[in-house]
């Protein structure tokens, strides 16, 4: 098979090793890829987001398949554009790529469909958000509703600090453009899991689930980032306080009341929904409640869930089917075999401006360690340097989770470079519940 994979994150480096580990007889053309996926692929410089070269790239090398990586792409319609040029694309459609570049959409997509998530309202104007956050209480959640990487959702546990968010967006261009709308949302109790789901339009196949760590540091205290670190499988059952080493009565319940309900709405609305569903979910006492839903693979997730996901057929042969529109292939399956855990290396000023150029020194290699590259550039004199905000992504391996966690640990306090941020603590609520 010969695939084009979208993107040069760590999200696309992890897809790209999932891709070779499958099988190595893939050829995969990457772009703009990165440094560390240049050793599975051929790079081409093009960005993620120009959508023009990349459908031209696809027909000129023939490949059978691309795989979008980011949403940027997404929300730009290139599935749609390679679509019209006959390349089979796994991803969503522009306007199926609404249901995480509209926050909006996706709660009134809820609402209308009966899907379990908090109550939330949308506003432009200062005095009214005001108003709705004091009917909600403290704590309640003050959100930009379109893209701001994972950073434009603050959580006020005062509604001084509410008054204080809605105006930054509102008034002070906090977001630009995606906080000129704001919802104010009630505030869930409960565990954050991340449910991937591969999606065609109607059935979907669930991969392990994880946990990721948005805030900045140990202790989940600091800023919201974009994801310091995650692990697979989590052992959560399906209401708050639950604990289960099987997660498929979560896994069933996510499905029944989360995403085929979804697919369903979206389907209604004319916009069927193909690719990977991410449904961000709080486990509350209630059962799942979906905090936000993402139109593509989530970073840091896929750096741990996929080299614990054993599926049955591989998960290219999958998105090919349903990029091609047979729907996922009947009997497939995905199982967990062992334990990951991913911890993310920032760079210095991350999740403010960070700081580029800085050289990086990798460790040696280890069998229960893989290093995903995300915000890294090679110069013209070889050395590895800092080029974005998260910088690597290692995911330690190991037949349990304490050795998963030890490894990833050890493995990310042997990579080096000034200013470098991480959390020595992913994975602290797996070991609270006795793992
Ligand atoms: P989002 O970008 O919508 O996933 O939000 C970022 C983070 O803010 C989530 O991962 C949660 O930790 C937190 N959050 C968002 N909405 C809520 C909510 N309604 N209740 C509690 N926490 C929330
Ligand atoms: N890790 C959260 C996301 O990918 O949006």
């Amino acid at each position: 098979m010969k695939l084009l994979l979208v993107g040069g994150g760590g999200r696309e480096h992890a897809l790209a090793w999932k891709f070779k580990h499958d099988d190595p007889a893939v050829t995969l053309i990457a772009a703009p890829g990165n440094p560390g996926m240049a050793e599975l692929a051929e790079c081409v410089p093009v960005t993620a987001t120009d959508v023009g070269r990349l459908v031209e790239l696809a027909l000129e090398r023939r490949v059978d398949l691309v795989v979008v990586g980011p949403e940027a792409p997404l929300a730009a319609g290139l599935v749609d554009r390679l679509r019209e040029a006959g390349v089979p694309a796994f991803g969503p459609t522009q306007a199926a790529a609404e249901i995480e570049t509209s926050k909006a959409f996706a709660k009134q997509l809820m609402l209308d469909a009966g899907v379990p998530t908090a109550q939330a309202r949308v506003f432009t104007s200062v005095l009214e958000a005001k108003e709705c956050a004091r009917e909600f209480g403290a704590p309640v959640v003050i959100k930009a509703s379109g893209l701001a990487a994972g950073k434009g959702v603050i959580v006020c546990e005062t509604l001084a600090q509410a008054d204080e968010a809605i105006e930054s967006m509102l008034v002070g261009n906090a977001f630009g453009e995606s906080g000129h709308e704001v919802l104010v949302e009630e505030f869930m109790e409960g565990e954050e899991v991340s449910v991937l789901a591969l999606a065609d339009g109607t059935r979907v196949l669930s991969l392990v689930p994880a946990q990721d760590h948005k805030r900045l540091l140990a202790g989940d205290r600091g800023p919201n980032t974009g994801g310091m670190g995650a692990y697979a499988p989590v052992s959560l059952g399906a209401r708050l306080g639950q604990v289960s080493r099987d997660n498929t009565a979560l896994l069933r319940e996510v499905e029944t009341r989360v995403l085929l309900p979804t697919l369903r709405a979206m389907r209604d609305r004319g916009r069927p929904f193909t690719g990977l569903l991410y449904a961000g979910l709080m486990i509350t006492a209630d059962g799942p409640k979906v905090v936000e839903f993402n139109c593509r693979f989530g970073d840091p997730e896929t750096q741990a869930v996929l080299p614990v996901a054993q599926m049955d057929p591989p998960l290219a042969t999958v998105m090919l089917a349903i990029a091609r529109g047979e729907g996922i292939p009947a009997g497939a399956r995905c199982h967990t075999q062992g334990y990951a855990v991913t911890t993310v290396l920032a760079a210095a000023g991350y999740p403010g401006t960070p700081h580029a150029g800085d050289p990086i020194e990798l460790p040696a290699p280890r069998a229960d360690a893989l290093v995903f590259h995300a915000g890294t550039r090679r110069d013209d004199d070889g050395v590895l340097r800092t080029a974005g905000g998260r910088v690597l992504a290692v995911t330690g391996l190991g037949a349990t989770f304490a050795g998963a966690q030890r490894a990833s640990a050890d493995a990310a306090s042997h990579v080096r470079f000034a200013g470098k941020q991480f959390r020595d603590d992913i994975g602290w609520r797996e070991r609270a519940r006795g793992a």
